[in-house]
């Protein structure tokens, strides 16, 4: 039995479990989400990885191509946030426990000392792991991945300690759906925008109000750089004089412009910013992002020249914004378009907008929208000006109305799988069950009439018998006596059996020609080995016969032992007996320590074929055997139902080999030994065991009829 101080420790450890699983999953649904809602965002900080850990080969000025990398990157990057995602998700569950619990520490095997390197060498400053949701240092995530790798050693121990919400037959339903759902996010932040927006300039945003924070009274802020390090200071503080900085740069700030994150929205016309002149616009202005010349997708070209004409149409503002304004305004012009192209920084640009090109319409400085091209609609077909339509309109980004939508959409079908599960597929099971139970016990039925008719044929075949032994006991008188009783007895019942009284030689005539031998089969206990002649005291098998008994017991092991008879000896006594018809009751058994050295089995049957294999089948039909164990003969000790079986079937078995398994199973084998009342039932219920030779209890016709009740 369990202790309580262990129960109490089990109970803590589950507890425990459940905890690490919460927590590692929460953190890993989170880390997988945040980076799949933003792919490129992620891609790009794959990318600066890239160059961060000097991947040449991978650096968008590779050989392989600025396209080969990016694609690279967004692949690795969808592929990241659904391996997070999904291992979070199966911790929450607690579904694959062991393969997760895997993935879980191999996952931070590999990310703990590369957040250690992060940490150490600092080639990128924001490791991204929670994308742009929330930035901490790289110290901070090493000892976040840390602990992480701490608690993913307790999980790979002891994964097996929680149980899972969801049943093991249908947990692969919500570990596939969380793949898809994570897939399906991802794909829409790459084909449109970032699905939850954790940057800057969202949707409904007045940027000029924004920008405008920036306004006070300039100062200038100077650059210097230490082992890689690079810091701004204020003129008073300047390291001027310490030489181990080195001055960089030399800058013209308003004093919050250092904390505000829109002062880096200047559009420049060459030299000058004209953020101001634009932002104030009243009138419609679209903005076409280009964050890279090279990466620019021509695909969308058509719809850019359409969204321009549509503009030109009704007098709307139309600027290309890009890095290279230059060369962009070339290829505007290549084209046939007539548009400005302005400056804005590539950092800008892509903490604004994702995708090359991309779309925003601002109107007083108010940030409308920002879209991919691919939902903008046919400007051609539009006739209308803006306001007239959907796209005139602000739309504004509403954080907790996106995420209250995805979180439905992921968790409602979760939900459904679990109460489909507890719910409909436990009222299935239950179903199931009772049919399963239905057909077990139809089989059961089966198993039973089956067994009925084998007990019937069984019992058509060979027959039941109780035979009393009365040895050596009651005188003449006595003995008509005690037949006399045993017959009234039966005439108040239908026994399920044969009843069989062996007597001694002198009472056979008298008890035959007194009784019903039909109703109680009358039995000699021995008969000579001689047919006829001068064999003084002995009596011959056919003098038995005439008396009107119609059984003879041979082979008692008690004339085995005290009158010297062998299986020779008994194979005379067994031919004569047939030749005269009778039928035998033939007993065989060992001795205890033959038991004891386990060789009951060689004794018993070497006494069968010592005695009676001579015989044809035919006359072995004749036979009846009964297994006498000697240890168990007037003792009190009686074998136990298993041990009669045993040997009982083991008999069979013999038959069955010399004369096939009709005979065998035409064979009543009969068990004595200490049989009473209170234990034949327990006996005679076993398969091979056909009735009991009863001697000590076979003396009085009550006990015997106790015996004969057993059936
Ligand atoms: P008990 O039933 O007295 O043990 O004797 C068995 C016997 O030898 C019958 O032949």
């Amino acid at each position: 039995m369990e202790s309580n101080a262990g129960k109490k420790q089990k109970t803590l450890l589950g507890i425990m479990t459940v905890l690490l699983r919460i927590v590692c999953g929460a953190t890993f649904i989170f880390s997988g989400f945040v980076k799949g809602v933003d792919s490129i965002g992620t891609a790009m900080k794959i990318e600066e990885y890239f160059v961060g850990f000097g991947i040449d080969i991978l650096s968008p000025s590779s050989p392989l191509g600025a396209e080969f990398v990016s694609s690279l990157s967004i692949t690795v990057a969808i592929v990241l946030a659904i391996t997070e995602f999904v291992i979070g998700a199966n911790l929450l569950f607690g579904i694959y426990r062991r393969t997760t619990a895997i993935l879980l520490f191999l996952f931070m095997v590999v990310m703990t000392p590369i957040t250690l390197y992060l940490a150490i060498a600092d080639p990128i400053h924001d490791c991204g792991c929670f994308g742009e949701a929330v930035v901490i240092s790289n110290w901070a995530t090493f000892y976040k991945n840390l602990i992480l790798l701490a608690f993913s050693l307790l999980l790979l121990r002891y994964n097996k300690e929680y149980v899972g919400v969801y049943a093991r037959a249908v947990r692969w339903l919500p570990g596939f759906y969380s793949v898809i759902f994570m897939f399906i996010i991802a794909a829409v932040s790459v084909r449109h925008q970032p699905v939850l927006d954790f940057r800057p300039y969202k949707s409904g945003l007045n940027i000029r109000e924004a920008v405008q924070q920036n306004v006070g009274t300039a100062e200038m802020v100077f650059i210097y750089e230490k082992d890689g390090e690079r810091r701004e200071f204020p003129l008073a503080e300047a390291p001027a004089a310490d030489t181990t900085w080195h001055f960089v740069d030399r800058i013209e700030k308003s004093p919050q412009e250092a904390e505000n994150q829109y002062s880096d929205f200047i559009i420049r016309d060459n030299d000058d910013d004209i953020t101001e002149g634009i932002l104030a616009d009243t009138a419609y202005t679209f903005l076409v992002f280009i964050p890279s010349v090279e990466g620019y997708e021509d695909s969308w070209q058509n719809k850019i020249d359409e969204l321009y004409d549509y503009a030109y149409e009704h007098t709307y503002n139309f600027y290309a914004l890009s890095p290279d304004a230059g060369s962009w305004q070339q290829s505007i012009e290549a084209s046939g378009m007539n548009y400005p192209c302005y400056t804005m920084d590539e950092t800008t640009i892509k903490t604004i907008i994702r995708g090359n090109p991309a779309v925003a319409l601002i109107k007083d400085g108010i940030l409308y929208w920002k879209r991919s091209p691919r939902d903008i609609p046919d400007m051609a077909e539009i006739s209308v000006p803006l306001q007239q339509t959907r796209l005139g309109e602000v739309h504004p980004y509403n954080f907790s109305k996106r995420m209250t939508g995805i979180s439905l959409i992921y968790f409602i079908p979760l939900l459904l799988m679990f109460i489909a599960e507890k719910g409909v597929i436990g009222i299935m099971s239950k179903i199931k069950e009772k049919r399963e139970e239905a057909k077990k016990k139809k089989i059961q039925e089966k198993e039973k009439n089956k067994n009925r008719i084998n007990n019937k044929t069984k019992k058509e075949m060979r027959k039941n018998i109780v035979a009393g032994n009365w040895k050596m006991n009651k005188t003449l008188q006595e003995g008509v006596q005690l037949a006399k009783d045993v017959e009234k007895a039966l005439e108040s019942r239908t026994p399920n059996c044969e009843v069989i009284i062996a007597t001694p030689f002198i009472h056979l005539a008298t008890i035959a020609s007194t009784i019903n031998t039909d109703k109680v089969g009358v039995s000699a206990e021995n008969c000579a080995d001689k047919a006829s002649g001068a064999y003084t005291g002995e009596v011959s098998a056919a003098m038995v016969a005439s008396t009107g008994a119609k059984y003879v017991i041979l082979g008692h092991s008690e004339r085995r032992a005290y009158y010297g008879e062998t299986p020779e000896i008994l194979k005379e006594k067994v031919l004569l007996a047939l030749a005269n018809g009778l039928k035998v009751i033939f007993c065989i058994g060992e001795v205890l320590e033959e038991r004891e050295a386990g060789k009951e089995y060689d004794v018993v049957k070497s006494q069968i074929e010592g005695s009676l294999f001579n015989l044809s089948a035919e006359d072995f039909g004749k036979i009846i055997l009964a297994y006498e164990p000697v240890w168990a003969i007037g003792t009190g000790k009686t074998a136990t139902a298993q041990q009669a079986q045993e040997m009982h079937a083991f008999i069979r078995k013999t038959v069955a080999d010399k004369y096939g398994a009709e005979v065998a199973e035409n064979t009543s084998i009969l068990y004595g030994g200490s049989c009473k009342p209170s234990n034949a039932k327990e006996l005679f219920a076993n398969k091979d065991v056909d009735g009991g030779l009863i001697g000590g209890a076979s003396l009085d016709a009550e006990q015997f009829m106790g015996i004969v009740d057993a059936f």
